[in-house]
């Protein structure tokens, strides 16, 4: 990996604003399943360690003005996009992700911290009449406290900027546990968040595997708050785990992204749509669309063009410039991804485009036709590039067939009827909703999920609110 900078390439925890190396975990990449670096596993002490130093590092940091918060946090931004191409590097190297796709993801992460340098100066309170003479109540905004921040390696860098952002904008300070296949660009953050001048032990990073540290975090009393993206089954245990201490939580879970396409919708967009939203990352995220779903009138048209697509993607490593979709994360990924085709196969699904020869972690995107709520595929996230085309005739049968999931995160629908547009959009039960587009991801928009796709929303005015609390102060005597 060539960097410009070099020194953002940083293989040691950081706890209390001391830099702790010792080669105990490895981290490969993907494309290669070569070696990158060797970090430390840290321990439930470690983790104890850094959450005392964030504890420390609050008061000072809580007594800021807001002002200045904003300017350390516009500092951090600029520094970020300034080093794209370097951070970019390390994202590919460990994620796998093409080269485009991950300076795409450093100008999103760094989209939250501009947006939450903004919100920094706009956290107000409000004085609301008494109902008793000689009284005046305020309605105060206070930081939530010490958080603890766990990401996944889907995003290594936006899923960070997008919790620590809004946190360190209230006044909270920070024990982030990054996903241990992907330390190294939240690392990179944090050298350059030092950089912006961001004191010792606001911002902490612990390295290693997920028990230790997620323990030692859910444990603490200290900890008021925790913010996961993952799994449903992770999330479920973490806020079991947090339950005694009561923390406030906010969990980004699990999605089955429903993608419907009726009759009358413009046949070119949905295309487009599908494309964006089922192989962005190679299908590796919560909104991807996991059931593509089609009206008969349209579906050959979609079948066909879609196809044509999919036949043109280029596998291979992110570094290469002409990589559409670079390797999986691990070897599981693989192995569950071939095994939603193998199961749906056996369904009865057709692969209706080119087998391409691939080894190692590469997966081969497919579309499939005649998929049905009995493939393993209907009901599980396959977070890869499979898409699967389930046929529907009537508005009703598609509505039942895209709520029809514990999952609410996110849907899309395309038509030109714009009675139907408020209808489906209205009966749809997810946080987030794409009509006549592929995409939902910006910065000044509330992203989260509904029912087993967890609690709380990121991004926008919502995203800064998560880590506040209001205080209620009642000064009498007047
Ligand atoms: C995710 O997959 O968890 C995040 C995707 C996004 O922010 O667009």
């Amino acid at each position: 990996m060539k960097l410009q900078d070099p020194d953002l390439f940083r293989n040691a925890a950081l706890i209390g604003g001391s830099w702790r190396a010792r080669p105990e975990m490895t981290v490969t990449d993907p494309a290669t399943g070569e070696t990158l670096g060797s970090l430390p596993d840290c321990t439930a002490e470690e983790t104890d360690e850094a959450i005392a130093a964030a504890a420390r590092a609050m008061t000072g940091w809580a007594a800021r003005t807001h002002a200045d918060r904003a300017d350390l946090l516009m500092r951090w931004y600029h520094l970020i996009l300034d080093n794209t191409e370097d951070l970019a590097r390390i994202l590919t190297a460990e994620q796998g992700k093409p080269l485009a796709e991950a300076r795409g993801e450093v100008a999103y992460g760094a989209s939250f911290v501009r947006w939450f340098a903004e919100e920094a100066r706009r956290i107000n309170g409000r004085i609301i009449p008494s109902p008793v003479q000689g009284k005046k109540i305020f309605a105060m905004k206070e930081p939530v406290g010490v958080c603890a921040i766990i990401t996944p390696w889907n995003f290594p860098i936006a899923m960070i900027t997008r919790k620590v952002a809004p946190g360190l904008a209230a006044g909270c300070t920070m024990a982030v546990k990054p996903s241990d296949f992907t330390p190294c660009s939240a690392l990179a953050l944090a050298v350059l968040a030092e950089r912006a001048g961001i004191p010792a032990g606001v911002l902490n990073i612990l390295t290693g595997r997920p028990e230790a540290i997620g323990g030692a975090l859910t444990r603490s009393p200290v900890v008021r708050k925790l913010s996961f993206t993952g799994s449903t089954r992770v999330g479920a245990l973490l806020a079991e785990q947090c339950a005694p201490t009561l923390k406030r939580l906010s969990l980004e879970l699990g999605g089955n992204a429903p993608f419907v396409v009726f009759d009358d919708a413009d046949l070119d967009a949905a295309v487009e749509g599908a494309m964006q939203s089922k192989f962005r990352n190679g299908g590796q995220t919560c909104v991807c669309a996991n059931r593509i779903m089609v009206q008969s009138g349209i579906h050959d048209a979609f079948v066909a063009a879609l196809a044509a697509r999919v036949d043109g993607l280029r596998v291979g490593p992110g570094t290469e410039a002409e990589a559409d979709i670079g390797p999986m994360i691990n070897p599981a990924a693989i192995e569950k991804i071939a095994a939603h085709v193998a199961d749906a196969l056996d369904r009865g699904a057709t692969r209706v485009t080119r087998t391409r020869d691939l080894s190692g972690q590469y997966a081969d995107p497919v579309v499939l036709t005649g998929a049905a709520t009995t493939m393993r595929l209907a009901s599980e996230e396959t977070f890869g590039p499979v898409a699967p085309i389930f046929r529907f005739d009537t508005e009703e049968e598609a509505l039942e067939l895209a709520n029809g999931t514990p999952y609410g995160l996110a849907a899309y629908f395309y038509t030109r009827d714009m009675a139907r547009a408020f209808r489906f959009g209205e009966a749809l039960e997810f946080g987030m909703v794409g009509l006549n587009t592929g995409l939902l991801s910006h910065e000044v928009s509330p992203f989260g999920g509904v029912k087993a796709s967890g609690l709380g929303r990121e991004g926008a005015q919502e995203g800064i609110e998560e880590y506040l609390e209001t205080k209620a102060f009642h000064f009498g005597g007047l």
